[in-house]
């Protein structure tokens, strides 16, 4: 957000308590991999539109507006941890006591209903001595952008939430993005801070359950004689009550957002004294699916002792390095377990492996070297290049050409043909 802001011409100043984080960013090496970000954030570094540093004082002052981007992990029951949204909402606070005039503080971490209004606020409140309304304005502004083409996203939302604890900040907000988006404007939702929250995590389950429910059908598709998923999912994808998008069977949904927000959900259901059982079943669903892939390893191979087993694709989609809560993860400790040895690429998360499995598993520095002489191959993140990989070069290159695509990148027809081929939610055994 902050580089396509500078990058937009808009002068951003990047607040974050980790000095090492700032360096890099201040260097144009932006702490993860994201398309298109580096070349943003040179251009706008370049510029002299962007500049990091964690004096909030030096950035409430020489700013009109604020946005609260921090992590808001899940505690141990799933919980949401507002550890940090406190911490952002203390020194802003503190830094809006010595400012004069209106300041607006908007969030965009994905916080449960009614934090805002019943912790940020009283924390800004308590810290810069200041009423919401009067000195500072307070808005809920959630962010739907994905990883991996989140550039993308940020320059053509579909909509913008935005729940105002104060008219006037909501004003300003809209104001803001009017002149930001220009016709490519999108609707507006104005509502109340807890309502704008629910949207966000309303949001995230929804997809998360799209995923859960196309993976049960892919589950049941698997022991249906001659039934492919992906024709499922185009049957009632063209249905405009449906829609064809997020209905991708596969290994699971994965990643910070997903998993983690509807848990929390669930979890905030219950301390309300409701127990959301569809949300419970797709959370369900979602654990147990990376391990079909497994299953099917298992099935194929029996004993597991001895064989190699190379994994293609770590992260948790394609387009990103990073592997929080990715479905491989859960396979390869499911295979390490059953003592096979592991062979693993990944075009960008090699480094993020190297620090989850260390020694456990090997590393390969190509796809078709990761392949080379094993007993199976399973596809775990869909990125691209996998997709041109040919059945022949499984042949020439695998000591037993066995491939479990728990990403349905492959033509089944084509890869049957030719060599052992077994994808979720497609069943050969015709
Ligand atoms: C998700 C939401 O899509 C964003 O709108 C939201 O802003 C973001 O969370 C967030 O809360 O910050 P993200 O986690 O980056 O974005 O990635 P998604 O594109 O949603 O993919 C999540 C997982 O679902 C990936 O593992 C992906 O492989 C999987 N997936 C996605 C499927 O298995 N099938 C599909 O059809 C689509």
């Amino acid at each position: 957000m902050a580089s396509c802001l500078a990058y937009k011409g808009y002068m951003v100043i990047g607040v974050d308590v980790d000095v090492s984080k700032i360096k890099e960013i201040s260097f144009g090496r932006p702490p993860f991999y994201e398309p298109r970000l580096r070349e943003m954030l040179s251009v706008a570094l370049g510029r002299k539109l962007f500049s990091c540093t964690n004096n909030y004082q030096h950035a409430i002052d020489n700013s009109d507006i604020s946005f609260i981007t921090v992590g808001t992990p899940s505690k141990a029951d799933g919980s949401i941890d507002l550890t940090y949204v406190k911490e952002a909402s203390k020194g802003i606070g503190e830094a809006l006591r010595s400012k004069e005039g209106f300041h607006v503080v908007v969030v965009k971490s994905t916080v449960t209903p009614g934090t805002t209004k019943n912790v940020v606020k009283p924390i800004i409140e308590d810290s810069s001595g200041k009423r919401c309304g009067v000195g500072f304005g307070l808005c809920v502004n959630p962010e739907f952008l994905r990883e991996g083409s989140a550039v993308h996203d940020f320059l053509n939302p579909d909509r913008i939430i935005i729940g105002g604890c104060d008219g006037r900040s909501s004003v300003i907000l809209e104001d803001f993005y009017r002149k930001l988006y220009g016709r490519r404007m999108p609707k507006v939702i104005r509502t109340n801070p807890s309502a704008a929250e629910l949207v966000k995590y309303a949001n995230n389950a929804f997809l998360a359950m799209k995923i859960s429910f196309i993976n049960t059908l892919a589950n049941i598709c698997g022991k249906v004689e001659g039934a492919d998923v992906s024709i499922i999912a185009k049957g009632i994808g063209l249905d405009k009550r449906i829609g064809p998008l997020f209905l991708k069977a596969g290994i699971g949904y994965g990643g910070s957002c997903l998993p983690k927000d509807i848990k929390a959900l669930i979890s905030f259901s219950k301390q309300l004294g409701y127990k959301p059982k569809l949300l419970e079943a797709a959370d369900v669903v979602n654990e147990e699916q990376p391990l079909k892939a497994f299953s099917m390893a298992k099935e194929e191979l029996g004993e597991l002792k001895g064989k190699r087993v190379a994994v293609l694709g770590l992260a948790f989609k394609a387009e990103t390095d990073d592997m929080r809560e990715a479905p491989s993860i859960k396979i390869i400790n499911a295979l390490i377990s059953e003592g096979a040895s592991v062979v693993a690429y990944d075009p960008k998360a090699m480094d993020t492996a190297k620090k989850i499995f260390k020694e456990s598993i090997s590393y390969a520095p190509t796809s078709l070297n990761c392949i080379k002489g094993c007993d199976c191959c399973i596809i775990a993140t869909d990125w691209s290049e996998f997709k041109k990989l040919k059945p022949k070069e499984f042949v020439e290159n695998m000591r037993t050409p066995l491939v479990i695509d728990g990403r349905r990148i492959f033509n089944p027809s084509k890869f049957s043909k030719v060599l052992k081929y077994r994808a979720i939610g497609y069943n050969n055994l015709q």
